[in-house]
């Protein structure tokens, strides 16, 4: 049954995914590749909303290609989950020229599709990553440093939803602290969903084994004490 249930909730996601993918409701259209509508389980019970298609999502179709993909990869393994487990879209399914921050004409162009998806897939807990997703979502000004990792109850696509606001990977891959922020947050992802968290990941393996220490056959003062 459940099986039925996933095919159909798949086949209307496809069927909806075939009509955006000849939107021409802005500009982007004009400049895109191709649109990118999403990917993942059309039945996820978690769902990812990003800001926008960058460079390698624009040429591939796919969400989250690129670097702040891969994060959000490992921040899903740290938890136990695969992006196959969840479903992963944008606020707007066109990039814009140069990654430039979104439009408000081309939010509230895109915003139908977004809410459709929601409506389709259903749901139980939609992180918001970074500032545009979180307040589209949210329908509230405050930003994402002030709410980040505090769920809020709200209705989306007709059904209750627990909405979870957290950095945006790409703002993380080049500042520790945020990529620290984001962990943490992360890590609360399955009480949310009300399941077991995941045990620990084992530590990574380092990068490069260090060279012994060759033997000094005639040490140097380097007049560095
Ligand atoms: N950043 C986003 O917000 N979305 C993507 O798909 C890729 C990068």
């Amino acid at each position: 049954m459940a099986a039925v249930v996933a095919a159909a909730a798949d086949l209307s996601l496809i069927a909806y995914g075939d009509v955006v993918a000849g939107c021409e409701q802005c500009a982007l259209s004009q400049t895109r590749t191709q649109v990118v509508f999403g990917s993942g389980s059309p039945t996820a019970e978690l769902m990812f909303v990003g800001e926008a298609p960058g460079f390698h999502e624009d040429k591939q179709g796919v969400p989250f290609v690129g670097a702040a993909g891969k994060l959000l990869g490992k921040l899903l393994e740290g938890i136990g989950m695969t992006r196959d487990d969840v479903y992963v879209s944008n606020v707007l399914k066109c990039r814009p020229p140069g990654n430039r921050d979104p439009l408000p004409e081309e939010i509230q162009a895109c915003e139908g599709h977004l809410f459709r998806q929601i409506e389709l897939i259903q749901p139980k807990l939609v992180a918001t990553l970074g500032n545009f997703a979180t307040k589209l979502l949210s329908g509230k000004p405050a930003g994402i440093t002030q709410v980040h990792g505090r769920e809020q109850q709200v209705v989306l696509g007709g059904n209750p939803v627990t909405l979870y606001p957290i950095f945006h990977p790409a703002a993380a891959l080049y500042t520790p602290r945020m990529l620290q922020v984001l962990e943490e947050d992360f890590r609360r992802i399955p009480e949310l969903l009300g399941r077991e968290a995941a045990p620990p990941p084992p530590p990574a393996a380092p990068l490069y084994a260090p060279e012994p220490a060759a033997p000094v056959e005639h040490p140097v003062q380097l007049g560095l004490f």
